[in-house]
């Protein structure tokens, strides 16, 4: 459906070429259905799936005609007589089983890249005015070490971020630590039996794990062991200062070695509350639950029964009188209702919590929360050698990983610029390291089971980090040459001429940048910016070794270096809402 109402009342940025030619098929919906009431729009104008037939096609005709039992060409021949061509269109046309094909006339795709060359946003609409995103996103446990299997969390979650602020949006990102499970019990009691001083001073997160570790697999063969535990847990909860200061001392740790990883990554938080912030308010909230007899006793136990939603009952208290981590989950959103009053609320974590999400957004319906509610998962990402996972032998730690990255491109760039000054190699090595492996994660459904290699991630001519950076690297260094040669040239204000097939396919893809920016946060997958990127790059690669640039003559030589330059904008721009620095020369 297209939302013709998103527009209403935005002022800012231009109205996006799939939804102008929308509104333009309501309107033929509109006038064709007058005598039989509410239009049977349906569908979307999207990219044409070959520019041979056009530049963007309308594909709602088909499932139209079959429900009303018409003929689909017909039908389509109908909505294309009752309206005079929309004034961008150079041609409107019926194709295939029932398309409706536009073609953008030349002089309208022109002014449009040239517009989402200049404007603020690139032309983008501020759709998210006036609208709160709450972000729940990263989130790693306390006394763990962050695995790579964090880092996607981290990264997509950003990027979630960045789209939304873009978009006018009001957002509120907020870091959900879990720092208040059950798994303080056999740490603190770990910590008092096997601390072992100099490694804490090394790594204390990795201390903390091997303490955890030993602890954990006592309490299997111990069962007083466990039980002292549960009891270390008791008097942590119940604010016992000796325990209170242990867990003080591991969270104080654990955000050390997060913060640097944030920092590496360039990610910063609104807010950073712990699941152990709502902590006062888990008893209060399943009283509540009870009475309003939500939450029923079952077998020593407290459970939502979600039968209506088909949803297995959700544990809120332990038979041992415990909350858990729905009980806290339930209480997050209600403080962030009261507090924020978010539109929506997004949560990103990997596949595994998808039941639990589901039975915390049940539960929230019944207890009248109206914000929108949207768990964002992805599939964990994979080594050739296996998966990332805590429970797995082969944990890899994000930090080390970031290492490697900012190694092997240093290696890339000791290569790709060898006269470069050993400091800014480093930095940019820093940059194209760093945005391999954002961009190798981003660049993928968030769904799809992700394989990661360095060949991949690093590949100069594939779809990677490196690939759009050398892109804009390039177009920077034939921005001073044409200054250099030119130095009486202005190609910001030359127009924008479109004369070769390759210059109207990189005109096309740069004016769909504000849609893709839309399209990616509205879906919650960055990896559709990504792949509208990665097309503008690869056409403009394309342009760049068939036709002439610098030596063309001046009319349109200054109009390609203008298109050049709308391209450098649109990618840099782009790398940005993923994360991604654009060093000048790589
Ligand atoms: N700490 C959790 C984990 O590492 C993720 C928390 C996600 N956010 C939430 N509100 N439950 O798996």
């Amino acid at each position: 459906m297209f939302d013709g109402a998103l527009w209403k009342g935005h002022t800012i940025g231009m109205k996006p070429f799939d939804q102008r030619l929308g509104e333009w098929v309501l309107e033929a919906w509109r006038k064709r259905d007058a005598a039989l009431g509410e239009p049977a729009v349906a569908g979307a104008v999207v990219p044409a799936a070959n520019p041979a037939f056009g530049d963007y096609q309308y594909n709602g005709v088909i499932g139209a005609a079959k429900r009303a039992g018409c003929n689909p060409r017909e039908l389509a021949a109908g909505l294309v007589r009752a309206l005079p061509p929309p004034p961008e269109a150079a041609q409107v046309e019926v194709a295939g089983p029932g398309f409706i094909n536009f073609r953008i006339q030349n002089d309208s795709l022109a002014e449009a890249a040239a517009a989402v060359a200049t404007e603020p946003r690139c032309g983008t609409p501020a759709v998210g005015e006036g609208k709160t995103v709450i972000l729940d996103y990263s989130s790693p446990n306390i006394a763990k070490p962050m695995h790579i299997g964090h880092i996607r969390s981290t990264v997509i979650g950003h990027a979630l971020d960045q789209l939304h602020r873009y978009l006018g949006y009001r957002v509120i990102s907020d870091n959900h630590l879990g720092d208040w499970g059950t798994q303080f019990g056999l740490l603190i009691l770990g910590y008092r039996h096997f601390a072992d001083p100099s490694a804490l001073e090394n790594d204390p997160i990795e201390a903390l794990e091997q303490i955890y570790v030993k602890s954990y697999e006592r309490a299997q063969s111990d069962p007083a062991w466990m039980e002292a535990a549960r009891r270390e847990l008791v008097k942590l909860q119940q604010g016992d200062p000796e325990n209170r200061a242990l867990w003080e001392r591991f969270v104080a740790w654990s955000l050390e070695e997060f913060e640097r990883i944030y920092r590496r990554l360039g990610v910063t938080f609104d807010l950073v509350r712990g699941e152990s912030y709502y902590r006062d308010r888990l008893a209060g909230l399943v009283d509540d639950l009870r009475r309003r007899g939500l939450a029923r006793e079952s077998e020593g136990a407290l459970v939502v029964f979600l039968e209506e939603e088909k949803l297995p009952p959700c544990l809120i208290r332990k038979r041992d009188g415990g909350f858990n981590y729905a009980t806290t989950d339930i209480a997050t959103l209600l403080s962030r209702e009261e507090e924020f009053h978010p539109d929506k609320i997004v949560y990103v974590t990997d596949e595994r919590q998808q039941l639990h999400f589901r039975q915390i957004f049940a539960i929230a319906r019944r207890l009248g929360i109206r914000a929108e509610l949207t768990h964002v998962w992805f599939g964990l990402m994979r080594l050739p050698e296996g998966t990332f996972s805590t429970r797995q032998g082969n944990v890899i730690k994000l930090e080390r990983l970031l290492d490697e990255a900012e190694r092997r491109a240093l290696e890339l760039v000791r290569e790709t610029s060898p006269g470069m000054s050993p400091e800014q190699q480093v930095e940019v090595a820093r940059a194209v390291g760093i945005g391999a492996v954002r961009y190798a994660d981003l660049s993928q459904n968030p769904q799809t089971l992700v394989t990661f290699t360095w060949e991949k991630a690093l590949n100069l001519n594939g779809n990677s980090a490196p690939y759009l950076q050398y892109a804009c690297a390039r177009i920077a260094s034939v921005l001073d040459k044409y200054r250099e040669r030119f130095p009486e040239g202005r190609f910001e204000g030359a127009p924008i001429r479109l004369e070769e097939p390759i210059e109207r396919e990189v005109a096309l893809r740069i004016v769909r940048f504000p849609e893709v920016v839309l399209a990616a946060a509205r879906a919650y997958r960055p990896n559709l910016l990504a792949d509208g990127l990665f097309a503008l790059a690869q056409s403009f690669s394309t342009l760049y070794q068939t036709i002439p640039f610098l030596q063309a003559p001046p009319a349109q030589r200054d109009g390609r270096v203008r298109l050049a330059a709308a391209t450098a904008r649109v990618l840099r721009e782009g790398l940005r809402l993923l994360g991604i620095d654009t060093p000048d020369r790589i």
